[in-house]
């Protein structure tokens, strides 16, 4: 293994992630080299719930648990005896989900006397962005200070990242967060679970300006708000088929999709501009979103770091990477650490 030009110690990770409905494992070194990640989605099984049955979710993790570990360590021609540190999800997520992923990494530190490092799934979400497969050549690290945009299915945030494992959280959404209208605006929509994706589909050859959703700017504050336009999406959607007309899904789709993407750009730029940030981050799984992915890359004026679509939805390898800067910058955990299912970054 390659020492890391930063001077950290070397390491290979084991990482385990089963927050929500993906039970995922990644073998990853020295916090960015890929070897290996495998991400068993339940995806099909909650579809025909129209959302995450936890429950549900975490009954598939304790079946999916071990096979995917195996798999990791097989892709990577590696056994427990060539991994440094464990790592795993310890929270924000689904308890009965989160106790799989915990309790099996629990048990492979403790019968293999290796050091077990819990991770923040949001901390993970940023870290997404340090990773590179290892037959690849590396991206471009992000230097600091970053201004970092957390976008999932349960966040919202601006976060200003001045070192490792160092955050500043300047604001967040007051009620939905950004993947969750998405969610919500979709079953309005009548597409099918998950949203984002569908309204992202839908959204391709839609016209943005038809409909004129709100914008919450909440100027003087960093925060969000996105159920004021979930609302808006609504009611417009009632109207229309109170009138008997049929819903220009593409229309609403693409008009909704634009005012969530204006308010997450501009308001990322202008938190970059006066906090001094030298590059900008996006994250989580709406930066899977293609157009919000294009207009940061296009109308940024700083470097960007989005992560490959690959590592932007629920994965292992953000978990090892975060895992990793936990390690070598000396918070590994203690055994007896349990799941935190509500657990703010800062
Ligand atoms: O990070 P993630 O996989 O799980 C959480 O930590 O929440 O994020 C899931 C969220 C869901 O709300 C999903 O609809 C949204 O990310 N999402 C997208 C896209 N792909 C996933 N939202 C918009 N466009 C997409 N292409
Ligand atoms: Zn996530």
């Amino acid at each position: 293994m390659e020492e890391e030009v930063s001077g950290l110690k070397p390491a290979r990770v084991l990482a385990i992630e089963t927050s929500c409905d993906e039970t995922a494992a990644a073998v990853i070194e020295n916090g960015r080299a890929l070897l290996s990640s495998v991400v068993a989605s339940q995806m099909g099984i909650h579809a025909r719930y129209g959302g995450v049955f936890p429950e549900v979710a975490s009954r598939q993790h304790v079946l999916s648990i071990i096979p995917v570990i195996e798999q990791t360590l097989d892709k990577a021609k590696l056994s427990l005896n060539d991994i440094d540190a464990l790592a795993v999800t310890q929270g924000p997520g689904l308890a009965g989900s989160l106790v799989v992923g915990m309790n099996t990494a629990k048990g492979l530190a403790l019968g293999s006397n290796k050091p077990l490092i819990g991770v923040n799934h949001m901390e993970g979400h940023l870290y997404s962005a340090w990773v590179y497969p290892a037959d690849q050549n590396p991206a471009p690290e992000p230097t600091f200070p970053l201004m970092a945009l957390l976008v999932s299915g349960g966040h919202t945030e601006l976060n200003l990242m001045t070192d490792h494992l160092k955050y500043q959280r300047l604001g967040s959404t007051l009620d939905d967060a950004a993947g969750e209208a998405f969610d919500k605006v979709a079953r309005v929509l009548e597409l099918p679970y998950p949203g984002g994706p569908s309204i992202q589909k839908a959204a391709e050859g839609g016209d943005s300006k038809r409909f004129d959703f709100p914008r919450a700017w909440l100027e003087g504050t960093w925060n969000f708000s996105f159920s004021g336009l979930k609302t808006a999406v609504l009611y417009t959607v009632q109207d229309l088929k109170k009138n008997g007309e049929v819903l220009p899904v593409s229309d609403l789709a693409a008009s909704f999709q634009q005012a969530v993407v204006d308010v997450l750009f501009k308001k990322t730029i202008l938190a970059a501009r006066e906090f001094g940030a030298k590059e900008i981050l996006v994250a989580g799984g709406v930066s899977a979103n293609k157009s919000l992915r294009e207009t940061v890359k296009s109308q940024a004026e700083f470097p960007v770091h989005i992560p490959p679509l690959s590592l932007c939805t629920d994965n292992a390898a953000m978990i090892g990477a975060a895992g990793y800067f936990r390690y070598a910058l000396g918070h590994a955990s203690k055994l007896e650490i349990d799941v935190l299912p509500t657990w703010p970054l800062s």
